[in-house]
């Protein structure tokens, strides 16, 4: 038999993938996955749009494209989405990305080299890791509290590690839903000049606040060109569309470019032309609106059951916005093994351990997704942990 590529080794195994494959299931009330919920997209609209766009511009949309991308959807994003957080950029400083999973790819493959170091937050997305894996990066995480990165940890790492590449979600961060208050922002964007390192402001979430004030991105601090936006419309429209973008100096989008012509050319022209039309309609604020009253009824519903159910030795975040919510077990709780029999109960999470570098600090944390399912669904899928738990913990 061929051998697979060492490469290919690097991911990591998962023992939760055997049991996702349980999750087809449809009695299973799933709070695992990270998506919208399906009655959340803006069908009507879309259906229109592309009715339109097919009549006014069939022929260019079905064509080959530009690699950067669709430039109706640069020029928007740059004024309804970047502006209005007070970051000025040209159409040069912008790439469209098949998803912002293809951004983190396209920065690794334009800065990394075999062995090179990448800071994370000490429990981040997991694909991201399995990415970093790939590219042979050694992965350093960096402590976390209640507000997100910590910042006297982040400048002893910057010291002793030299790293080449920042990787933050500093809003509603997945998996933990914390936000990185303003001055930290700001700290990083100092850092990464003075220590010369790239960050990637990873920031799907920003945009789906359900209260509290918007705050600056960390690109708003980068007066030194070291920081590289990702946005995504997966969560503000639909992941389906898998359309992402990316900010950041000419250069580096320039060098974006190449990698992205040798991956997929383009992203799908019309998946694009259909987020530049919903965003020049002046569709997406009320869209924005809608979605996080949908999402804010259904985390407050998550957070009193948390409280109605969970044993009271439980912590968990409460996040402004986002998709997600993380659960703290007391020391010696097992989240990997609770998922077999929550499975079994037709509930699922996802356990804490692939999330984190050190997996086995990991272990007494679950992720609860609350986007997806309805009120009355979540309600039931927390009275069934929460029994589990109490069931654990008397053991
Ligand atoms: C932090 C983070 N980054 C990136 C992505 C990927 O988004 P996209 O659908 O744009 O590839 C996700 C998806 O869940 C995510 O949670």
């Amino acid at each position: 038999m061929v051998e697979f590529s060492q490469r290919s080794q690097r991911f990591q195994a998962s023992a939760i993938r055997e049991l996702f494959k349980l999750m087809a299931d449809p009695e299973i009330i799933p709070l695992s996955g990270g998506s919208p919920a399906d009655e959340s997209f803006p069908l009507a609209e879309i259906r229109t749009i592309i009715d339109d766009l097919l009549a006014t511009q069939g022929s260019a949309l079905l064509q080959y494209g530009i690699t950067t991308g669709w430039q109706p959807l640069r020029e928007a994003y740059i004024q309804h989405l970047l502006q209005p957080k007070g970051i000025s950029a040209a159409a040069e400083n912008v790439i469209i990305t098949t998803g912002s999973t293809q951004g983190i790819h396209l920065v690794c493959d334009a800065f990394l080299n075999e062995g090179d170091v990448v800071l994370v937050e000490s429990a981040t997305f997991l694909n991201t890791l399995n990415v970093l894996r790939k590219f042979g990066a050694q992965i350093v995480a960096v402590d976390m509290d209640d507000q997100g990165m910590c910042i006297d940890d982040l400048a002893a790492k910057v010291q002793q590690y030299h790293p080449k590449l920042l990787y933050t979600i500093p809003t509603f961060q997945n998996p933990t839903g914390r936000t990185i208050p303003l001055e930290r922002r700001q700290a990083i964007a100092q850092l990464a000049a003075e220590y010369d390192f790239i960050v990637i402001e990873d920031d799907p979430y920003g945009d789906v606040r359900l209260e509290g004030e918007a705050l600056p991105p960390i690109k708003y601090f980068d007066a030194s060109g070291r920081v590289i936006m990702m946005n995504s419309f997966s969560k503000i429209i639909a992941p389906g569309l898998r359309v992402g973008a990316a900010v950041g100096t000419a250069e580096i989008i320039s060098t974006l470019e190449v990698f992205k012509q040798g991956m997929d050319t383009h992203t799908d022209n019309l998946a694009q032309a259909v987020c530049a039309e919903f965003l020049n309609r002046g569709l997406l604020p009320a869209h924005l609106q809608r979605i996080s009253a949908m999402y804010k009824e259904r985390r407050d519903v998550m957070l009193s059951c948390l409280d109605t159910y969970f044993p009271a030795s439980c912590r968990y975040t409460i996040p402004q916005g986002g998709l997600f919510l993380w659960v703290e077990l007391p020391p010696g709780s097992d989240t990997t093994a609770l998922l077999n029999k929550a499975v079994q109960a037709k509930v699922a999470f996802v356990p804490g351990a692939p999330f984190c570098l050190d997996a086995e600090s990991g272990k007494r944390y679950m992720r609860l997704n609350y986007s997806f399912s309805a009120p009355e669904q979540i309600r039931e899928a927390l009275r069934r942990l929460g029994a589990l738990l109490h069931d654990e913990l008397q053991a």
